[in-house]
């Protein structure tokens, strides 16, 4: 029996000790000791609350790692690619607050379950809003989900009203999410994955994001973080 109660308490103190990792005057470590320190706690919280969705054991480390990949593709600044890299790894922390019927049902989330299971990206936010990051991470966890079209969630931005972090993270989310096995499908391949999105042009997903994610995995040959 997983304690949700006991893995919140967890998260939360995490986060607390997250708190003063960014502010020079209240940490006690070197920028990088505290950079080290955030990313372990980071990771903790990512391996606890992954063990309620069996079917998204590691979904938080490959996403991490494939936004990393495409920032580093679309040349985005490295200071800019660590913010992302931490925000991928907690960017569905807000789950914790989920039922867990809903994360492991084996079939597909009706329409009043799936509204419930979209309130993660909130309680993410909430969750992480008070933490002084030097990058804008409550802000990428609340957007992950928004779509270019406006048919995203929670407040249906728009486009470049999405910061280009999320626009990544959001890309990165659902090659995941295709190219692993559900309850109710097999894993699917990587390719139909992205050529989906590419034949979406100026749909739902940022083109010049689904571009560099395309040239990763054909050019440079990007595989899929291993978690095994
Ligand atoms: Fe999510």
């Amino acid at each position: 029996m997983i304690d949700v109660e006991r893995m919140k308490k967890e998260i939360e103190e995490r986060l607390k000790e997250m708190q003063p990792l960014f502010s020079r005057k209240k940490s006690e470590l070197s920028p990088e000791r505290s950079l080290q320190r955030a990313f372990a706690l980071a990771r903790a919280i990512a391996v606890s609350h992954e063990v309620r969705d069996t079917y998204k054991e590691g979904h938080q480390f490959r996403v991490a790692d494939l936004a990393r990949a495409i920032g580093e593709q679309m040349n985005l600044d490295k200071d800019r690619i660590t913010g992302l890299r931490l925000a991928g790894l907690i960017h569905d922390i807000g789950k914790i607050d989920i039922p867990g019927e809903l994360l492991s049902k084996p079939t597909k989330l009706d329409e009043s379950e799936a509204r419930i299971m979209q309130t993660h990206v909130e309680i993410g936010h909430a969750m992480l809003k008070g933490i002084r990051f030097p990058w804008p991470v409550a802000r990428m966890v609340w957007e992950h989900h928004e779509r270019m079209d406006g048919s995203g969630y929670p407040r249906g931005l728009k486009g470049k009203r999405i910061l280009l972090e999320s626009r990544i993270l959001a890309v990165a989310d659902v090659v995941d999410a295709i190219t692993s096995r559900r309850a109710y499908r097999p894993a699917r391949e990587v390719h139909v994955a992205i050529y989906s999105m590419k034949g979406d042009r100026g749909g739902l997903y940022d083109q010049d994001v689904v571009d560099a994610c395309l040239r990763l995995f054909d050019v440079q040959g990007y595989k899929m973080l291993d978690l095994d």
